[in-house]
């Protein structure tokens, strides 16, 4: 399995499929919502929020951007044709505007808290410009636009989780869910604008996260993936000076297993992982519980060291190796995978080739590859030269983008053979004869309906065969 910049149509960073348009929901009195998200799973998990703040207004949604009142597209910055994409998007909506007087155009996210109010000189049909610690401000400046001024707000802040704000579940499955369980970042990696758009990181109190884990639990869900941009630094103690209120930090480890104990049929996975941070502790957790997936994002960036130090990336090639090793000795049947940019700054062949080897050593199941963009403001914007020429950015991205499709095709040949515990998401995509769903790994299986089963159950799964990125094979009992 891969997935390159290149072949990413709608989205971007994103780990989830296309560009999300919101699905219609019951109509209520008031006007119409259209929402559509780009970037990470946090963006898609932050429009399930923006939704369930204006559906709580009277607002009902659609999934025609041409029959809203309020057009909304939730952007991302991690790379200049992430952000030019919403441009062009934009454009898209300009004929709409004009035939549907009084219609709202926002742009909420990071693109959103990069630009600020240059939004509103940039791009002429905008009308709205929130950032992500924002929304909850959003009636409000729904209603300055309706008033007849445009309105921005990209406050940033040190607290905001919406931790009390029930998310609308959009474009759902209704097996898995995203729940965010912080924001923002305290990393400075010279390439990434993040911390420019998200923010100081924050934790979300633990007890909310259990509740919106049991509550999907509850509505039938069977998979839940806890989000942040570093669940590893994950920390969460009690506020105030009341006697008798046990302080201990609650830590990422301690969160799994949180959520792991709402029930044994929820299955928990989790996404990102730090190499500088992620502990032994969280490894025996994952092995410790059947439910917890066996399966681990461990971005790499570059498997040199020179250039990781570069990238204030805080961990050398020998501790990224000894994670792995460690993952591999406490984890021994987890998958792996990565993210990965050719051509950083100053990058020479021999540290490319480094990245390629420690493709080899990891093997990963998958990964999501990236040629470098430049992204002003950041560290390496200001400190380094962008100075590897675009075409051998491509053609490192190439031979890494070679290397994993080999590495992915190997590792799904490994689990042939074997009988797996899926969790049946859907149909598949070319036939409605067959189920879809993942196994522990993470790897997709696609297999013939058995009428016993139905989506959000449990099947075992002998795997026969294989393509490049899914298992096949039939329910065995
Ligand atoms: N928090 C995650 C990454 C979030 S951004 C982590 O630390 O790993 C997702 C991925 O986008 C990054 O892992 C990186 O591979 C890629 N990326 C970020 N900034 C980039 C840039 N300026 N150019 C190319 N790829 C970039
Ligand atoms: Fe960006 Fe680094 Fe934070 Fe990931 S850890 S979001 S790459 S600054
Ligand atoms: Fe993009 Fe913002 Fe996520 S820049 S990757 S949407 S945190």
């Amino acid at each position: 399995m891969i997935e390159t910049e290149m072949s990413l149509k709608e989205h971007d960073e994103s780990r989830q499929g296309e560009a999300v348009m919101l699905g219609d929901k019951e109509k209520a009195s008031g006007r119409k919502l259209y929402i559509e998200s780009y970037g990470c799973q946090m963006n898609f998990a932050d429009s399930e929020i923006v939704a369930s703040i204006l559906l709580d207004k009277g607002f009902s949604t659609t999934s025609d951007y041409k029959e809203a009142d309020v057009v909304f597209i939730n952007t991302c910055s991690i790379r200049e044709n992430a952000e030019q994409r919403v441009r062009n998007r934009l454009k898209e909506f300009e004929s709409a505007k004009s035939k549907k007087p009084g219609m709202i155009v926002g742009v909420l996210g990071c693109m959103a808290e990069r630009l600020k109010s240059k939004f509103l000189e940039e791009e002429k049909l905008v009308d709205v410009v929130v950032g992500p610690d924002a929304y909850r401000d959003l009636p409000n400046l729904i209603e300055k636009v309706d008033d007849g001024t445009r309105a921005v707000n990209v406050l940033l802040s040190r607290e905001e989780t919406y931790a009390d704000i029930n998310p609308v579940r959009l474009n759902t499955n209704g097996v898995t869910a995203f729940i965010s369980i912080m924001r923002g970042c305290d990393n400075m990696c010279s390439f990434c604008v993040v911390p420019f758009t998200r923010g100081r990181e924050r934790s979300r109190d633990p007890y909310s996260i259990v509740q919106e884990a049991r509550d999907l639990f509850n509505a039938g869900y069977r998979e839940v993936t806890l989000l942040g941009q570093n669940v590893d630094s994950y920390k969460w103690a009690p506020q105030g000076d009341e006697a008798g209120v046990d302080r201990t930090p609650i830590t990422f480890a301690k969160l799994l297993e949180m959520v792991a104990a709402v029930d044994p049929l929820l299955r928990v996975r989790f996404s990102t992982s730090h190499p500088k941070d992620i502990t032994n502790e969280v490894l025996y957790s994952i092995a410790k519980h059947e439910n917890i997936c066996n399966y681990i994002h461990l971005p790499v960036q570059s498997g040199n060291s020179r250039v990781l130090e570069l990238m204030n990336r805080t961990y050398d090639r020998s501790w990224y190796m000894e994670r792995v090793d460690a993952i591999k000795r406490i984890i021994p049947d987890c998958a792996i995978s990565t993210d990965v940019i050719t051509g950083f700054c100053s990058e020479t062949e021999e540290e490319h080739q480094d990245t390629l080897s420690m493709m080899d050593y990891v093997q990963y199941d998958y990964a999501y590859m990236f040629a470098y963009s430049e992204r002003p403001g950041t560290l390496a914007a200001k400190r380094y030269q962008d100075d590897i020429p675009e075409e051998v950015k491509k053609r490192r991205l190439t031979e890494v983008v070679e290397k994993q499709r080999a590495h992915s095709l190997f590792r799904l040949q490994q689990q042939v053979g074997k009988t797996h515990k899926v969790l049946i998401e859907g149909f598949s995509k070319r036939s409605d004869k067959d189920y879809c769903g993942r196994n522990d790994q993470n790897a997709m299986v696609v297999f013939p309906v058995d009428n016993r089963y139905k989506v959000g159950d449990y099947a075992y799964v002998l795997a026969e065969t294989c393509t490049s990125a899914t298992l096949i094979g039939k329910i065995v009992d």
